[in-house]
């Protein structure tokens, strides 16, 4: 097997690789390639692969920011590994963008994401790993997926951390689940905000309310933080009600511009993402659940 951290992940790559060495007692172990890329001063990828025969390839690429460049390194990673005789790809995309444009909202609008798992499957991916995406997609791949469970990683991390017995608050209905699987970590006890979202400017508006947290941990679980608009919402929600500290904590720590300091701003007193997307809040690693589904 060949694991290829692809340039947006080459850390989590090579976590990967190292926990695929430890689990093979006899055989052949991994081998990493390293794949050579940049980008020219048109904006187009260039990438080369040193080494790929045939062979299972592990395809390591989150596609946080930037996005798009991104995207497109991993399907010329995918095809080119496909060309030099690959038997077969695995795309892991631990954090897979567009997921939230997954229908029409407005008239006219793209479904995004349909257009990048046509393109996943047009570069001949076998099989795709990804980490809890913002809606269930996998009915709409002809190819495998496997959709990781990350969270209870996340809030274990946290009650580790002192955090036991804290309330687990989603800030948006839809996300509940969230708080739930949370709160089954942490005890504690859960609840989720209301949260609208204006569809042309994006703004975000959350409906304020009393949570039983006065003097209360809480630690506020969503799948993504992107601007930390949602979040800091949230955190200052949690903090009018009497909270004594609060967490935000995240699978995909995306945190755009100047994110992470709204939502310190806000009152929080941590941020806690895992390495879909690598970064300083990536404190949690998704290499063990990734080797496990390998
Ligand atoms: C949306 O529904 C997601 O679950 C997140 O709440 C959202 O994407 C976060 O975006 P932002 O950080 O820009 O508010």
């Amino acid at each position: 097997m060949i694991v290829v951290p692809g340039p947006a992940s080459l850390e989590l790559g090579e976590r990967v690789a190292k926990g695929l060495s430890a689990r093979i007692v006899e055989g052949v172990k991994p081998r990493v390639v390293p794949v050579e890329h940049r980008v020219f001063p048109d904006g187009e990828s260039y990438l080369r692969f040193s080494d790929v025969v045939d062979e299972e390839v592990v395809i390591v690429q989150t596609t946080s920011p930037p996005t798009d460049t991104h995207l497109l390194q991993l399907f010329l990673m995918v095809n080119t590994a496909k060309d030099l005789g690959a038997r077969r790809v695995v795309a892991v995309i631990p954090y897979l963008a567009y997921v939230r444009q997954d229908k029409r909202f407005l008239s006219g609008e793209a479904v995004s994401i349909d257009v990048i798992i046509r393109l996943i499957e047009a570069a001949r991916a076998d099989a795709l790993i990804t980490c809890d995406t913002h809606s269930d997609i996998s009915s709409r791949f002809k190819i495998p997926i496997k959709n990781l469970q990350v969270l209870p990683l996340v809030a274990k991390h946290l009650r580790d951390q002192g955090f036991e017995g804290a309330f687990s608050l989603s800030p948006d209905k839809k996300a509940i689940n969230l708080a739930t699987m949370g709160s089954e970590v942490l005890g504690g006890g859960y609840d989720a905000l209301e949260k609208t979202r204006d569809r042309r400017t994006g703004e975000v508006q959350t409906i304020e309310k009393a949570l039983p947290v006065r003097g209360k941990d809480v630690v506020i679980f969503d799948d993504m933080i992107s601007t930390g608009g949602t979040m800091a919402l949230a955190v200052e929600v949690a903090k009018k009600s009497g909270a004594r500290r609060v967490a935000a904590a995240c699978i995909h720590p995306l945190l755009v511009g100047n994110a992470a300091e709204r939502i310190l701003a806000a009152g929080a007193e941590r941020i806690v993402g895992t390495d879909t997307v690598p970064g300083p809040y990536s404190i949690v690693s998704v290499a063990p659940l990734i080797v496990k589904a390998l």
